[in-house]
């Protein structure tokens, strides 16, 4: 049995990028075909034996904990017929995990909004995923589920990397560290969005994350960093420090769902794999 249980999902952002669709819908309810993005990160995380969902909210995203709950009416209406297989992996999901969910009442960047789950977390190693980064591994391990693997050989904290063309770097935190074994690198820097001269790398973190419970704190003593927000990647770096940080080149391929291109891409990919 893994150590780690919960899995956070920072879900507080407006989603500006996706207006007017997300105008009043939650960004992380937009659909890959006809499944939302947040489910696609539930299932993940529980692919990897995870059945604690902790969700971090803010205005206007209760259609979340809705689509997260029965609906017996609808539920009653579909019954016996053809459509009542749709909702077979989200009753699965209702009747295995659990789900929390605290509201972030201001965005101070993605450490606050991890520190504001924190609550539902308690003292314990977790995962974060980023809806966002929707994550495919075809007939392999699910990402997160490598990642609790190597947690359980590394046991510290965990982010998912992937090379980036250089002129991208500036959309993530960026690595530097040295290989351990194939794909796996103990981080020695890790920098928030960097203009590609001071990129490291063409590493970059991404919305992937296996963290200790002393990242609570970490963010707490760490000052607030790129565009003055409380930044995961700069408490990483503390942790960084102390040799406790790994970067996870993972199997599989992710399409950035934040935003529209990328979208349009996971949503052309998945609709070939389901039809083929
Ligand atoms: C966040 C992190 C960044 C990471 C990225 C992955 O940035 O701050 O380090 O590379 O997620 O998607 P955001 O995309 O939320 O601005």
């Amino acid at each position: 049995m893994s150590a780690i249980k919960k899995c956070l999902f920072p879900a507080a952002g407006y989603g500006t990028r996706f207006l007017p669709a997300t105008k009043a819908m939650p960004k992380e309810m937009l659909p890959i075909v006809t499944k939302p993005l947040i489910q696609y990160g539930v299932e993940e995380a529980m692919s990897a034996g995870l059945t604690g969902m902790a969700i971090v909210t803010g205005r206007g995203k209760r259609a979340i904990e809705d689509h997260f709950d029965i609906s017996y009416e609808l539920e009653h209406q579909i019954a016996g017929s053809s459509k009542e297989a749709l909702l077979d992996d989200t009753r699965k999901i209702i009747e295995e995990c659990t789900f929390t969910y605290t509201r972030q009442v201001e965005m101070k960047g993605l450490g606050h909004a991890i520190l504001v789950g924190g609550e539902l977390i308690g003292n314990e190693p977790f995962a974060v995923i980023l809806a966002d980064d929707y994550c495919v591994n075809e007939g392999g391990d699910t990402v997160l589920a490598q990642m609790v693997k190597l947690y359980e050989k590394y046991q510290c904290s965990i982010v998912a990397i992937e090379e980036v063309p250089e002129d991208e770097v500036y959309k993530y935190g960026v690595i530097e560290g040295e290989e351990e074994e194939p794909g796996v690198y103990r981080l020695s820097n890790m920098v928030e969005k960097p203009p590609v001269e001071e990129a490291p790398s063409n590493l970059a973190i991404i919305g992937r994350y296996i963290l200790t419970p002393d990242i609570h704190d970490r963010i707490r003593s760490t000052p607030p960093g790129k565009n003055g927000e409380m930044q995961i990647t700069d408490a990483l770096m503390a942790q960084a420090k102390e040799g406790q940080v790994i970067g996870y080149r993972f199997k599989g391929r992710r399409f950035d769902c934040g935003s529209v291109e990328g979208f349009i891409e996971a949503t052309n990919y998945t609709y070939q794999q389901q039809n083929s």
